[in-house]
């Protein structure tokens, strides 16, 4: 029951879909709302750090796009850019302006939303809404000429709405889009490719993959795509034998949710400070990974950092050490995550993890559901929470399938819960990306602003009200309370792999890293506000990393005494 609606984190004209399990309608506007806010305060503040003109500044925004968007931007602005212009040009701040255009409303029984403003907004309700009325005089004769009217949702747009089309198309997908031998690994990059599990060195052969055993040794064609192959002169061995076959290759999968997949919105692409050509060049691609860089993240990062302008920090993963462990574990990593997973989702997604039982090497596999269950953005979010019983059911679901299709002596860690109050202490008196410049739109207020538009991915943490943090927390520590317990108790029932329970790495992570006298928020993402960052990707592996050598060194495996000669022999082993 993996239900996708608009979490609409948006700039420009692109409307940011991502996943999230939700039932029931926002209000007053919701997603368009914040959408429209988001992107009419982009514009003003651009338009006053720059001096320039709101028409310079609509301008110069679409020249950012990547070329695919600009045609479709420059429709949007013909549609839309005159009563901006008039709009701005009179002094109406993003509420105003928005709600004039009725992308933003009062719902009947609701609050008024208040979003990102310059600090010179200030005024009551009332005439907040004498404000509205005029603005919206001063654009009725201009409406009747354009192809905008009130009522529409931002993703209809014209123009917008080829640009939302795409973005829905692009991160439909939980399987590679290009596998052309169904064996669900990819030689294309993006589109849950080879950026989340490993390269398909053979994309014409179901038997070839990266974590296949190897086929006659691989003498002559590498069938697990490890880069190891060919036949030793001396001995006449395959290299595959002689170098791996004792060492107890294994791979690496995470079962889990935006944090797994490492969700990232680059801050560049909100903040009127930041704003450039270089941090749209790469979007098209960003998007086709669904805003999440598992390239980079901390079960299954495998690159360097490519993209410098979009996302700063170092690279470091369970995978990259597994591989220095161990060269053969080359190439043999599966991020099977999704923005929005919960433990009832999983179940789902799960089925596209590629391993079978007699055919490729043993796995070790997080499941690691950080938020999801407990987080959610409607008023009753306690009654729409995870209970433990359903946790419970859910999880032997998981593992129970899993046992069918681990290869025997695979590992499985149970990860818990993160506690999020930290995202509240951490941030809450700091201020947005999205209001850089006018200094005022804190996280406490953003907080607000979602909730009001019950928009938030997560309403029990990402609260000014403690007592809703606290208890968001007490039923967290219930769900993981539930993992443990079945570690310990139904380890026995699971015949191909170990069972393992792990507190949530995190907000180890986070404690490790201010004993270090470093301050959390650094460890956080700006835009969402919800996230580990890049940086706090890179500690937490180290964090697991620990726990794994100091109390489960069988995770890990061996060191393989040939790696040097393996990397003599083979090189980069094919790269990624
Ligand atoms: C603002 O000015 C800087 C420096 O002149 C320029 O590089 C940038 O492109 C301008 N941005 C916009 C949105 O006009
Ligand atoms: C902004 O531009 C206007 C018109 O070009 C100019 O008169 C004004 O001095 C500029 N202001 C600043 C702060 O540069
Ligand atoms: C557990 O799962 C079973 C089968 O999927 C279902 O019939 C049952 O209602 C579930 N129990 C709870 C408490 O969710
Ligand atoms: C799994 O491997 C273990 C240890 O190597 C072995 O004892 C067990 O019999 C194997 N189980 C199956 C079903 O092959
Ligand atoms: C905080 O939330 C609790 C639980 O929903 C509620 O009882 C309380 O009134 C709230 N406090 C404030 C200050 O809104
Ligand atoms: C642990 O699980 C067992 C059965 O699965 C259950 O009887 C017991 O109450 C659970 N204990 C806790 C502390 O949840």
């Amino acid at each position: 029951m993996k239900l996708t609606s608009t979490w609409c984190l948006a700039l420009l004209s692109l409307c940011v879909l991502t996943s999230l399990p939700v039932t029931q309608q926002s209000v007053n506007g919701g997603s368009s709302c914040a959408t429209c806010t988001v992107i009419v305060a982009l514009v003003e503040q651009l338009t006053e750090v720059n001096n320039s003109t709101v028409v310079e500044t609509l301008d110069k925004l679409c020249s950012f796009l990547p070329a695919q968007f600009k045609p479709l931007c420059d429709t949007a602005i013909k549609a839309l850019g005159p009563v901006l212009i008039v709009l701005m040009v009179n002094g109406a701040d993003p509420d105003v302006t928005c709600h004039a255009l009725r992308f933003c409303q009062t719902d009947p029984g609701q609050p008024t939303c208040r979003g990102i403003l310059p600090p010179s907004s200030i005024y009551t309700d009332s005439e907040f809404e004498i404000k509205v009325l005029k603005a919206r005089n001063k654009i009725e004769h201009l409406m009747l000429k354009t192809k905008l009217r009130l009522g529409l949702k931002f993703c209809e747009i014209p123009g917008v709405k080829e640009i939302c089309d795409w973005i829905k198309k692009s991160v439909a997908h939980q399987e590679p889009a290009f596998d052309f031998d169904n064996d669900a690994f990819s030689a294309y990059t993006n589109l849950r490719g080879s950026a989340w599990r490993g390269k398909d060195c053979f994309d014409d052969d179901a038997n070839m993959y990266p974590g296949a055993l190897p086929k006659d040794g691989d003498k002559e064609l590498d069938s697990n795509c490890n880069g190891i192959l060919g036949v030793n002169p001396q001995t006449k061995k395959s290299y595959e034998d002689e170098l791996c076959a004792t060492s107890q290759p294994r791979g690496v999968a995470v079962l889990g949710d935006s944090v797994g997949a490492h969700f990232h919105l680059p801050p560049q692409w909100f903040d009127a400070t930041l704003i450039s050509e270089k941090a749209f060049f790469h979007a098209v691609s960003i998007i086709e990974n669904e805003l999440d860089w598992p390239m980079m993240s901390t079960t299954t990062g495998h690159g360097t950092n490519e993209w410098p302008d979009v996302i700063t920090g170092p690279v470091d993963s369970i995978y990259l050490r597994l591989r220095e462990r161990n060269r053969c574990n080359h190439r043999d990593y599966q991020n099977i995550a999704a923005n929005g997973e919960d433990s009832t989702s999983v179940n789902q997604i799960m089925r596209t993890l590629a391993r079978r039982p007699k055919q490729d090497r043993p796995i070790v596999v997080t499941y690691a559901l950080v938020g999801n269950d407990v987080c959610n953005g409607h008023p009753d979010t306690f009654d729409r929470m995870t209970t433990p019983a359903q946790m419970f059911n859910n999880t032997m679901t998981t593992l129970e399938y899993l046992n069918q299709v681990l290869p025997n002596n695979s590992h499985v860690i149970l990860m818990g819960l993160a506690d999020g109050r930290v995202l509240f202490d951490s941030m809450s008196s700091r201020i947005h990306p999205a209001s850089t410049y006018w200094g005022t739109f804190t996280y406490a207020k953003f907080y607000d602003y979602m909730n009001c538009l019950q928009i938030s991915p997560c309403r029990g943490w990402m609260n000014t009200n403690q007592t809703i943090r606290d208890l968001t927390t007490k039923r967290a520590d219930q769900l993981s309370a539930v993992l443990a317990n079945i570690t310990l108790t139904k380890k026995s029932r699971f015949s191909n792999f170990n069972l393992y329970f792990m507190d949530n790495p995190i907000n180890k992570a986070i404690k490790k890293w201010e004993s270090l006298g470093r301050q959390s928020w650094e460890l956080i993402e700006p835009v969402d506000g919800f996230h580990n960052n890049q940086l706090g990707q890179a500690f937490v592996t180290g964090v697991i990393w620990d726990d794994l050598t100091s109390k489960y060194p069988e995770i890990i495996g061996p060191l393989n005494p040939n790696n040097d000669l393996i990397q003599s022999l083979f090189g980069d082993q094919g790269g990624y």
